[in-house]
């Protein structure tokens, strides 16, 4: 697999790895893929919500801990608001690209610093913990990237329709037949919804 030079730097001297003591906002994300996990720390000034530190612990692979590095980098010294729109687009692009079959793991990286935004968000009540409905599937098919285009499946206009009754998760999914990606989506579809109590059952139609 080839990785780049940006990459690759970044996985041998990782920036920003360690722990936080007392953090304002932490997460602990695994990969439903591979199993490995990653934690983000955050220290958030609370008058400008600017993040004034941020750390990671990664067991994940190369391309994890080289978008765990740079995003961290990233969202270092930006608002809580600005960090969260980091995209696996942007952090893939600041790495000068990432191997299409290693994008689970730099999803992990960007989707853990998202959560751990959250996190901070709901422990300073600046946002309510989500109950879950529709727009929770919604946001989780936003973290399933189609391969060939490294774009989520929603912005790709890839989602016909989701909805979400009596437990059963219900997508219908725009891909033709001969599409090579098709069952890679539908499987990370399912990696994303199987792990939320709510959901008894999901049925994706193509
Ligand atoms: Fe697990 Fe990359 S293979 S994070």
């Amino acid at each position: 697999m080839q990785y780049s030079q940006k990459v690759l730097d970044h996985f041998m001297k990782p920036h920003n790895v360690g722990k936080i003591e007392n953090p304002d906002g932490l997460a602990t994300e695994g990969s439903p893929a591979c199993g490995d996990q990653v934690s983000i720390f955050l220290k958030v000034n609370p008058d400008t919500q600017v993040i004034e530190d941020i750390k990671f612990q990664s067991y994940g692979c190369a391309s994890n801990i080289a978008t765990a590095s740079i995003i961290t980098d990233m969202a270092k010294g930006k608002t809580i608001d600005e960090a969260r729109q980091i995209s696996w687009k942007a952090a893939a692009d600041a790495l000068d690209g990432l191997p299409p079959v290693k994008m689970h793991c730099s999803v992990l990286a960007v989707d853990t610093l998202r959560k751990a935004i959250r996190d901070y968000e709901v422990k300073h009540q600046l946002a309510n913990a989500e109950e879950f409905s529709k727009d929770t599937i919604i946001e989780e098919l936003k973290k399933v990237i189609y391969p060939q285009v490294g774009e989520d499946i929603v912005t790709l206009k890839m989602v016909k329709y989701a909805g979400f009754e009596d437990g059963v998760a219900i997508i219908d999914l725009e891909i033709p037949k001969f599409d090579k990606y098709r069952d890679n989506v539908a499987e990370e579809i399912r990696e994303h919804l199987e792990h939320y109590p709510e959901i008894k059952d999901i049925k994706i139609t193509m």
